[in-house]
């Protein structure tokens, strides 16, 4: 019997790099599901209505990235708790409660972070660098694995006590701190773990907390390819380990495609395949 593909695509602005059709194209042979997986560059006016029509039209699911996943959240009927703490989604499905959002990016770092990484996170010292839309996805996650603390430290500090203030609504009894860069860059706190979710790499900026804060620690980038500047940074300054956050796009995705099809694949072989491809671009 025929089957015809089921079609799935990752919407963003730009999108025309995003290996989400690799992964999942990948995914999909390890279970012989039939997926077609296109990227889709939509404006603001757009989302909306393209996501209307592609699961009017019996759409499988959509991914999405920057800049939509904030209207992602905002056009669904029903918010699973990760695309709420997260208020932003990245997953689409259309279910039993209409249109579903779910936010996979919190749980495919965590699972990157203990499964690859090999790290454990109960009782360690937490730090965030950033506290954009990328900071707000993964901080909800990593409350869950009981840190000792957590401190967001951002360049704008309003904007990082902006954050540790909202997610207190949801986790109230946290230890959770925000400062400012500056601050980190004064003091002579030290940090198990530090993760870069500031968008740094791609405007071209530098790191600017000192070369010390990282000795001993834990380093993760959540960009990956030419604009994980953090962990080369990290690298060289002495980081205990590093990686950068192609594991973390891996994994999520693989929650994703558990949504979809209620099986989670392997991701080891695709994370593997992926690097090199980064790799041999260098
Ligand atoms: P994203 O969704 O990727 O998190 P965002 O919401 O625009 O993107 O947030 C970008 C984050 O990177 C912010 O925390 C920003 O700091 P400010 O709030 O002070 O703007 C941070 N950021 C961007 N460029 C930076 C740089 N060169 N140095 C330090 N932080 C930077």
């Amino acid at each position: 019997m025929f089957l015809k593909p089921r079609e799935f695509a990752v919407l963003g602005n730009p999108v025309e790099h995003s290996l989400s059709p690799i992964i999942h194209q990948q995914f999909a042979q390890q279970f012989d599901h039939a997926i077609t997986y296109s990227r889709q560059r939509l404006e603001v006016e757009t989302f909306a209505p393209y996501v209307r029509d592609f699961f009017a039209a019996g759409g499988g699911g959509l991914n999405i990235t920057v800049p939509f996943k904030v209207l992602a959240h905002d056009c669904a009927d029903w918010l699973d708790i990760s695309a709420q703490q997260a208020a932003a989604a990245n997953t689409l499905v259309f279910g039993a409660n209409g249109l579903e959002a779910w936010n996979t990016d919190g749980v495919g770092l965590i699972n990157d972070l203990t499964e690859r990484c090999n790290l454990v996170l109960a009782a360690k010292k937490i730090l965030i660098l950033g506290a954009g839309g990328a900071a707000q996805g993964i901080i909800g996650p990593l409350l869950d694995c009981a840190p000792a603390s957590l401190t967001v430290a951002n360049r704008t500090r309003a904007k990082a006590a902006e954050l540790v203030s909202r997610t207190l609504l949801f986790y109230p009894l946290a230890d959770i701190r925000a400062q400012s860069l500056q601050e980190i860059a004064d003091s002579q706190q030290r940090f198990d773990l530090i993760i870069n979710s500031t968008s740094l790499g791609l405007d071209g900026g530098d790191v600017t907390v000192s070369p010390e804060l990282a000795v001993g620690a834990f380093c993760y980038d959540l960009s990956y390819g030419a604009a994980a500047v953090f962990a080369r940074w990290a690298q060289r300054a002495g980081a205990s380990g590093v990686a950068d956050g192609l594991g973390m796009l891996v994994e999520q995705a693989a929650f994703s495609y558990k949504i979809w099809f209620g099986v989670k694949p392997q991701t080891a072989k695709v994370y593997q395949l992926l690097a090199e491809r980064l790799n041999s671009r260098d």
